[in-house]
């Protein structure tokens, strides 16, 4: 027989919960790691409470002294957290009342609803700001590999077939950029987190005469004013779900990005390609074939996206339908949030730590970006700026190409007497297009791979990362 509950909700109940209801119920051994915002929130609130007179500033004090007590116990690792009060915030709640008394009066016009809608928003804030710094890093690490192999040229790929060359720098800065948007969304989702619960109540406020507003200040929920913000429905405040969602969407697409970059970093480092030589430190070796050396960093990375992509669909599921407003549900959604953020900072750390210990092997590259056919575009431009139209230009050069293919020579080898046999507007200087240096200096438009354009776009990415 289950025994009388000693719950802070238990006043109607004649039993407590049964002991599988407990170990199914409870989120301390996850939600835990909202203490410190927990705490914070209670101190506003406490403070919120004195300044209308719903407490004493003598209790206000006195809630304020324990619940210091109590976080730094936490860091200390003394704290005895107990399944059976169920999560975080009644954790904290029932210690602080078996030390200080007025901590009866702490709840007061306050529910777990709008408590933990105000704890995430702001774990929301300081988990985006070090996602950010991770994801700045990894920046930082690739502008100087980028500076470091300005001169390096490899073959650019679509369909994985060798298209056009490219500089690896400019490879290397269309990463940045990718993460650059990465930066951006976190940033939008800190904002987004930015306007304070507290005061929803369970769902409909308070008859009591609570100042939202204060307690918006003390959180540090303001606008670049100063001003509190507030959110404006108490319904929609303990229903919604939206930060977790976009959180969770900007790690996804993080984590995509992440796989794909993984997934260059695992051909480049195959014997096929041989662009670069991955660090031993994020390299393992095979149990069997002892030559091995497997980029098994990367291909976590590219494996861990999943898990990233699978947490967005997990919150997207469990938010889907639900009745307004607050549902026990929704107690479902930090597991797959923590996750995602524990994910993505730890996979921001290991790329940056792999490419820090990338090396280029500029002999592979020239190799591969001496192909003359990378150049074949540029022959089509060369024939363009002799007034050939370019679908003509276009014919011509394939033409030409099929027939270095059947003469058995490299596409600049072709004889001229061939070549004029297929367009007349080969002049005797139509080799000279293969000369790569000109090549990349003519592709100087905003955006290109030309040095120039290269030099200016780290240039532009060190100010910004120094910032
Ligand atoms: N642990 C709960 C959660 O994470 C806190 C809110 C509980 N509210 C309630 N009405 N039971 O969702």
């Amino acid at each position: 027989m289950a025994k009388p509950s000693q719950a802070t909700w238990g006043g109607r109940f004649s039993s407590g919960p049964a002991e599988l209801m407990l170990r199914f119920s409870e989120s301390v051994t996850f939600d835990r790691r909202l203490a410190p915002f927990d705490i914070a929130g209670s101190k506003a609130h406490s403070a919120m409470l004195a300044h209308v007179g719903l407490i004493t500033a003598a209790e206000r004090n006195a809630i304020h002294k324990g619940l210091d007590v109590i976080a730094a116990e936490i860091v200390e690792g003394k704290f005895v957290w107990d399944v059976k009060l169920e999560d975080v915030h009644m954790n904290i709640e029932h210690a602080l009342k078996q030390r200080v008394p007025a901590a009866a009066k702490l709840h007061t016009a306050r529910s777990r609803n709008d408590q933990v809608a105000t704890d995430m928003r702001l774990y929301f804030k300081s988990a985006c700001v070090e996602v950010v710094a991770g994801l700045r890093a990894v920046q930082r690490v690739l502008v100087d590999l980028a500076e470091l192999h300005r001169e390096v040229l490899i073959p650019g790929y679509t369909h994985l077939q060798r298209a056009q060359p490219v500089s690896i720098a400019h490879h290397l800065l269309a990463w940045v950029e990718m993460i650059g948007r990465d930066v951006r969304r976190f940033a939008e989702v800190a904002e987004h987190a930015n306007i304070c619960p507290l005061g929803a109540g369970a769902i409909a406020g308070t008859t009591l005469p609570i100042d939202r507003e204060f307690v918006a200040k003390e959180l540090g929920f303001v606008d670049a004013k100063g001003r509190p913000q507030v959110t404006p429905n108490s319904m929609d405040t303990v229903a919604d779900r939206d930060l977790f969602l976009e959180f969770a969407s900007a790690a996804a697409i993080a984590g995509v990005h992440f796989s794909r970059i993984a997934e260059d970093l695992i051909l480049w480092s195959s014997a096929e390609f041989r662009f670069i030589d991955l660090p031993d430190t994020f390299c393992t070796g095979s149990s069997l074939m002892p030559q091995k050396k497997n980029p098994d960093a990367a291909e976590l990375l590219r494996g861990k996206s999943g898990r990233l992509v699978g947490n967005l669909t997990n919150l997207l599921v469990l938010v889907k339908g639900l009745p307004m407003t607050y549902n026990r549900d929704l107690q479902e959604d930090k597991p797959p949030l923590f996750d995602s953020h524990d994910t993505l900072v730890i996979c921001a750390e290991v790329l940056a730590g792999t490419l820090a210990g990338a090396k280029v092997i500029p002999a592979a590259c020239a190799a591969a970006v001496a192909d003359p056919l990378l150049l074949a575009t540029d022959l089509a431009d060369y024939l363009v700026n002799r007034g050939v139209p370019f679908r003509d230009a276009h014919h011509a050069v394939g033409a030409l190409v099929k027939c270095a293919e059947g003469l058995g020579v490299p596409l600049p080898q072709v004889p001229q007497d061939e070549a004029q046999k297929i367009h007349k507007e080969f002049a005797k200087d139509w080799p000279e297009v293969f000369d790569l240096d000109r090549a990349m200096e003519a592709r100087r438009g905003t955006g290109m791979p030309s040095p120039a354009q290269v030099k200016k776009q780290v240039a532009r990415w060190r100010k910004a990362l120094a910032e």
